[in-house]
Parts: structure tokens; sequence; C-alpha cells
């Protein structure tokens, strides 16, 4: 039998109808409300691709069955830019040519974005460990890494702007 949730993605709110009350929300994100940022790797809770923040803190999508993220703020890495301005991290990728294939790095993002919101400084050995389970099977952790680290010593020496 099919049931009705209320999420709260992005800032909107959108009714989505599933025929399991366990679909992952993974799934919800992507084929119902096409936020397609939001990467299927393994659908087995080991890469991070699928990572957004739920009530601002990184979970795994592939992982949520869609009725325990009812009415909780969900934001994906569409939302995370604001006022139609880049997130720093998504510059800094971008600015920083870190990527390579680019199917990690959303994951690796909302996994910093989490990161730096609750630490203003993080180490370079915090944000290494924070992001290890953030699998990248190009190998560019390291650049990743260097990228996010370079804009967020840049955006504390802009005092934080
Ligand atoms: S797709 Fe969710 S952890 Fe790999
Ligand atoms: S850049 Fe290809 S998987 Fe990370």
């Amino acid at each position: 039998m099919s049931s009705t949730f209320q999420l709260l993605v992005n800032g909107q709110s959108h009714r989505v109808t599933v025929d399991y009350d366990d679909t992952p929300l993974l799934y919800v994100l992507r084929d119902d409300l096409r936020l397609k940022g939001v990467r299927f790797g393994c659908g087995a809770g080991q890469c991070g691709a699928c990572t957004v923040l739920i009530d601002g803190r990184a979970e795994r999508s592939c992982e949520l069955p869609v009725w325990s993220v009812e009415g909780r703020p969900i934001t994906t890495i569409e939302g995370l830019a604001t006022a139609g301005r880049m997130h720093p991290l998504q510059r800094a990728i971008i600015d920083g040519q870190a990527g390579q294939c680019g199917f990690c790095l959303s994951g690796i993002i909302m996994k910093a974005a989490e990161l730096i919101e609750r630490d203003h400084q993080p180490s370079r050995e915090k944000l290494a460990a924070a992001l290890d389970e953030n699998l990248c099977r190009c190998g560019a952790h390291a650049r990743i890494l260097n990228a996010i680290e370079r804009a967020w010593k840049e955006d504390s020496a802009g005092g934080g702007k």
C-alpha cells in the first residue's frame, strides 16, 4: 500500500507518494524530486556519494527510509548556494579544478559543509578524518582536500565573509 509524506527539501515543502514506507530517501530525491546532484554510488552506505544534510547533519540518503525524515529540514547540493551565490566550498572545488569525473563531489562537499558549519577552524587532520569515508574512485582526494582547505583559510582570512 502506498504512503504519502511531506518533505522539506532545500527550504521547499514537497508531498511525495511512495510504494513502500522504507523507500530510501535517495530514490525519492533523485526520482521524484529530480535532484540529480545527489549521487547513487553503492546504495549500501559505503561510499558517501549520496550524502545530504538532515537537520544540519551529514547523512547517507541511501540508508534513510523516507518515513524517518518527514518534516525534518533536508539540504542537498542543489540547496547549498544562497541567493544565487555558490557556497564557498563549491567555488573552491571549481577554482581548484579539484575533481576529475566529479561523481563523488556533491557527497564530499556536503560532508565538508557539515564540518565547517560546526567547527569554524577545522585542522587539516580533522578535515581529512571527516572526509576519509567519502570515497573518490578517481584518486582525487588529496586535490579535493587541498581545495577545501584553501577555501576555508581564505574565508577565515576574510573574516568569515
Ligand atoms: S550511495 Fe549511499 S553511501 Fe554509497
Ligand atoms: S572525482 Fe571521480 S570519483 Fe571523485
